[in-house]
């Protein structure tokens, strides 16, 4: 059977077509980052127009790919939640029309179960249960998942999510969007110890998670290394460091002063973020009592992340860890796809009345499973 899916929760849009939920045929993603760049983050109605252009042609073009014709699809699986809002109509508009013309089923899917299942895609043995480490550029959870569907949070953070943390941080150091990927590379050769950035309180059973103080922290030693922090004139959101006396031109935000040890600091910066989530990560395997992690999402792309995680679990009782591949970290149709055959084939088929649900913690049930 196959499986066309579609992604367009955020501001990427993912086209699939995978085959009985493990072989994938064809796929494509559009992304927007180079334009939301330009903002410093995510400008909701900007995603939603690009998606409404993108997708389409998107669908024509991973048909034409794989050798394939939309008579060959089985069914039609979309994200419906959570994201934003004007993002996931235009992917469940899409889905719908496609479902009623093609008269075939509609499966509606869940972002975050989709970036959990990524790592069942390319690793079909990969048994459950496992604590399920979901952290993405809106999310960072923790859950014991017993099934594609089954997941019971365990932790969540309190605040930021460690992508949106990543971000933030890449903004004030100024060097681009999105934050991780350049945290990543601005770090190679830093000195991960050159500045001891708090790690937070852990809480009583060490499932504490908080990145608004790692984020303040980083602010607070800019300042102290007399770099001004100004509101961008172009975004109001994004906030760039700059050495006092460097003139500041006209249309520029980003100027930054060599002085600035940017390796270091960036090196720093990920190993406090990795040690949050490491920690976290580890407690949630004591207190469920599984030796066995999942990890996935964008955040899972770091490559720093994977090696601290991966040697942090085999030193916990030999914990198995398991990391989505790069490919299907950041979001991707491919993991739609692949959830929405496991729903498909367990009879969990949406209307054509289903509806989106942006916000994570809105009843899951309302989400037009009939
Ligand atoms: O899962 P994703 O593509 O979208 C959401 O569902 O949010 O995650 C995007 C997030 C962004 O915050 C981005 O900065 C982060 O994942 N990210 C990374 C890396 N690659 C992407 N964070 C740290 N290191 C990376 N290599
Ligand atoms: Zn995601």
């Amino acid at each position: 059977m196959i499986v066309l899916g579609i992604e367009s929760s955020c501001d990427d849009t993912g086209v699939a077509l995978v085959e009985n939920g493990q072989t994938i045929l064809g796929g494509a993603r559009a992304s927007q980052e180079k334009v939301h760049a330009q903002y410093g983050g995510i400008v909701p109605e900007v995603a939603c127009r690009m998606h409404y252009e993108t997708l389409l042609p998107l669908v024509q073009k991973v048909c034409a790919a794989s050798g394939k014709t939309l008579a060959d699809v089985d069914a039609i699986a979309v994200t419906n939640q959570p994201g934003l809002v004007g993002s996931l109509y235009v992917g469940l508009s899409a889905a719908k029309a496609l479902a009623w013309a093609l008269q075939k089923p509609l499966v509606t899917v869940d972002h975050i179960e989709a970036h959990i299942y990524a790592a069942h895609l390319a690793d079909p043995d990969l048994d459950y249960p496992h604590v399920s480490v979901v952290v993405s550029g809106g999310h960072t959870d923790i859950f014991l998942s017993t099934g594609p569907t089954e997941h019971a949070l365990i932790t969540r953070t309190l605040d930021d999510a460690a992508g949106e943390c990543f971000d933030k941080v890449a903004a004030l150091l100024g060097i681009g969007y999105p934050g991780g990927p350049a945290v990543q590379a601005t770090s190679l050769g830093g000195n991960r110890e050159a500045v001891a950035y708090p790690r937070g309180d852990a809480g009583p059973e060490g499932l504490q998670i908080s990145f608004s103080g790692l984020k303040t922290a980083v602010l607070n030693d800019l300042r102290k290394r007399g770099f001004v922090v100004e509101a961008a004139k172009n975004a109001g959101r994004l906030i760039t460091a700059r050495a006092p006396e460097t003139p500041v031109p006209a249309s520029e935000t980003r100027t930054l002063s060599v002085r600035l040890p940017l390796a270091d600091i960036a090196a720093s910066f990920q190993e406090a973020a990795v040690d949050i989530l490491v920690r976290a990560t580890l407690a949630a395997t004591r207190k469920a009592r599984c030796r066995s992690v999942v990890l996935c999402g964008g955040v899972a792309a770091n490559k720093r992340l994977r090696e601290v995680m991966a040697a942090a679990c085999k030193a916990q009782k030999n914990t198995h860890f398991m990391a989505a591949p790069l490919n299907l970290c950041t979001d991707n149709a491919e993991m739609i796809a692949g959830l929405g055959f496991h729903k498909l084939v367990t009879g969990q088929i949406s209307g054509l009345d289903a509806d989106v649900l942006p916000n994570k913690d809105e009843k899951r049930q309302k989400a037009g499973t009939a």
